[in-house]
């Protein structure tokens, strides 16, 4: 056994060859094009792979994001395509290569490592929890498009800086070059729909499917809310299908409006997080709520412990996997019968912090 290691610049043609041949056997399109930010040469200094005589049984991968918030600017590592060949599986091979991509994400001043997963147990005993906040509403019944001086429109061919500029109004984003927007659009399955006004201005768009994932699932938009349930409502009434659309908690009014429509409402979970550079974040979160006037708040790592309140009502945790959901979300602070209700008030300024991933950036 040889790793786990980054591969050598040389053995990203063998990289993708195993990856394509564990992950996606029948497939029309290699793996790269579905994750072209995350499995591409400028990105193999973040991959982690394990060989046994020359040839690759094992390897993960992590893609950094610079997330903007209103709060702070997170660095966040995505971490993903997690797979060991099948006859060297229970050998801790995948253990490894995570272990190995949390190292990377530190090394490069990650605050948190996420990933998405069914297979909760398997990443907790990493010290991964679910964590953040993940609505999805179900569209079922068709709904009349409200603006009728909208014109939408179903496609791809799309001006990337267009996009980009809706997609920056965003509180909560990762940053993303017009490179960038350049490879998603060119994803297989990867669906978009534009709502462009009388003055052919784009006021809103929305993306559904990417590659094998996502297929029925609206999971990024930028736009007017107004305009967005329209364009919601125009790709519903094109697929005749049902369409769920993904949101964070922060839109506010999106909740209300697509709530009020929506067969079906789901509150789920952002992803798997685990906290890997616990005093810069710490740092970060204590700054934020310094820039709000309260300067008596305590978040701060003890023997091992956290230790977190405001002024002299201190608390103390034992459990990262709470942190990480006091921080994120979905751990409500007025939940917490041990705390006072005014270092709730306190604390709860600015906690839950707002983390949301659009999908393209997801792998
Ligand atoms: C999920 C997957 C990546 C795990 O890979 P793996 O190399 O077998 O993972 P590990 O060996 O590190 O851990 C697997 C299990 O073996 C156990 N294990 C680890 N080292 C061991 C050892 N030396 N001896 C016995 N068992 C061991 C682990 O505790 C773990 O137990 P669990 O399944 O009860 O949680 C693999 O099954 C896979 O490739 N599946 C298909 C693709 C997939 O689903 N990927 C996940 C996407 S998120």
């Amino acid at each position: 056994m040889q790793g786990p290691r980054t591969p050598e610049s040389h053995e990203l043609k063998q990289v993708v060859d195993f990856l394509n041949s564990n992950l996606r056997q029948d497939n029309k399109w290699p793996i790269t094009s579905e994750y072209p930010t995350a499995l591409s040469q400028s990105n193999i200094h973040n991959m982690s792979i394990i060989c046994e005589d020359e040839k690759i049984i094992a390897h993960a991968v992590l893609k950094t994001l610079v997330i903007k918030t209103p709060i702070a600017i997170f660095k966040v590592g995505a971490i993903g395509s997690v797979v060991t060949d099948p006859d060297h599986r229970h050998l801790g091979y995948s253990t490894k290569n995570i272990e190995k991509c949390i190292e990377l994400a530190k090394e490069q001043e990650c605050d948190v490592v996420v990933l998405w997963t069914d297979q909760f147990d398997f990443y907790r005993k990493m010290g991964f929890e679910l964590a953040g906040y993940d609505y999805s509403y179900v569209i079922e019944n068709e709904t009349p498009i409200k603006n009728k001086d909208l014109r939408f429109v179903t496609g791809n061919n799309v001006d990337p800086a267009a996009l980009q500029k809706l997609y920056s109004q965003h509180t909560v984003h990762a940053l993303r070059t017009n490179e960038d927007f350049k490879q998603f659009l060119k994803i297989p399955n990867s669906n978009l729909y534009t709502a462009w006004d009388k003055q052919n201005q784009i006021v809103a768009y929305a993306v559904e499917g990417k590659g094998l994932d996502l297929i029925n699932y609206v999971h990024e938009w930028a736009g007017q809310t107004p305009a967005l349930i329209d364009l919601f409502n125009y790709i519903h009434q094109q697929k005749k299908q049902t369409l769920t659309v993904m949101t964070p908690a922060h839109s506010k009014n999106l909740h209300q409006q697509l709530g009020a429509q929506a067969a079906m409402t789901h509150q789920g979970y952002l992803g798997m997080l685990k906290l890997i550079n616990k005093t810069q974040l710490l740092v970060k979160i204590k700054k934020a709520f310094r820039a709000e006037g309260l300067d008596l708040i305590v978040f701060e790592e003890q023997n091992g412990k956290i230790v977190f309140g405001y002024g002299m009502d201190l608390y103390t945790l034992d459990n990262e996997a709470d942190l990480i959901q006091i921080l994120f979300g979905p751990l409500d602070i007025h939940a917490l019968d041990f705390m006072s209700a005014e270092a709730k008030e306190k604390l709860s300024k600015l906690l839950p912090m707002p983390l949301w991933i659009w999908g393209w950036d997801s792998i």
